[in-house]
């Protein structure tokens, strides 16, 4: 697949000229958790107090990347597989020119997570939102628990399609346990050092 193609990696500015022209680093912050675990919620007031605090940032989520660019995608296994691919190179390029970028994608099992960690690189930042499914399912946001309980969605993350716990997160955020500004709280202080040049 790649004969004849002849890449110019080492001809083109490097992450840390492009990071000084930012005056921060890049970083992918990977988002992991079920549906409802507060994700979105966190990745959101997360852009906007990085935003606020002059950092330079990308959002990329599930949901608005299957409206765009994976909207050939569903969720078999290896539709999220390719779904998680892409969203890796994405991010990858968004880091690498010195973007803050948070990623918010259930990211179901440890392959999913170790696929994106290797594409990515140094990097890669995971976050558990941590929340138990009985809450996620409680809360049912969008209604899609109740739709899968009835089973007019099928291979439904946590009902009946698996999420692996991750093992070893960098952050772990318990949402379940803080209020939304205290999570937020933690994980801001939890990211700065690591985007500050
Ligand atoms: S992932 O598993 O491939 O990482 P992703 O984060 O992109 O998932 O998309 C999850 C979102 O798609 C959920 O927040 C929900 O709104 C929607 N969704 C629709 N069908 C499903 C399903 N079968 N399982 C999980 N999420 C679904």
């Amino acid at each position: 697949m790649t004969d004849n193609i002849f890449p110019i990696f080492d001809k083109s500015l490097s992450a840390l000229e492009k990071e000084k022209g930012l005056n921060q680093k890049g970083l992918v912050i990977w988002m992991v958790g079920l549906s409802g675990s507060g994700k979105s919620t966190l990745a959101t007031g997360l852009e906007n107090r990085l935003h606020q605090n002059g950092f330079h940032t990308m959002l990329l989520d599930g949901d608005n990347l299957r409206s765009g660019i994976n909207s050939n995608l569903g969720f078999s296994e290896d539709e999220r597989i390719e779904n998680i691919r892409r969203a890796a190179e994405i991010s990858k390029l968004f880091a690498l020119n010195g973007t803050v970028t948070i990623c918010s994608l259930i990211s179901p099992t440890e392959n999913i997570r170790k696929m994106a960690a290797e594409i990515i690189g140094e990097k890669y930042c995971e976050v558990f939102i941590n929340c138990p499914i009985e809450v996620c399912e409680e809360r049912d946001v969008k209604g899609l628990y109740a739709k899968a309980r009835r089973g007019e969605i099928k291979n439904f993350t946590g009902i009946d399609s698996p999420f692996e716990i991750p093992k070893s997160p960098s952050i772990d955020v318990k949402t379940n346990e803080m209020t939304l500004e205290s999570s937020l709280d933690y994980l801001y202080n939890s990211i700065i050092d690591k985007i500050k040049l």
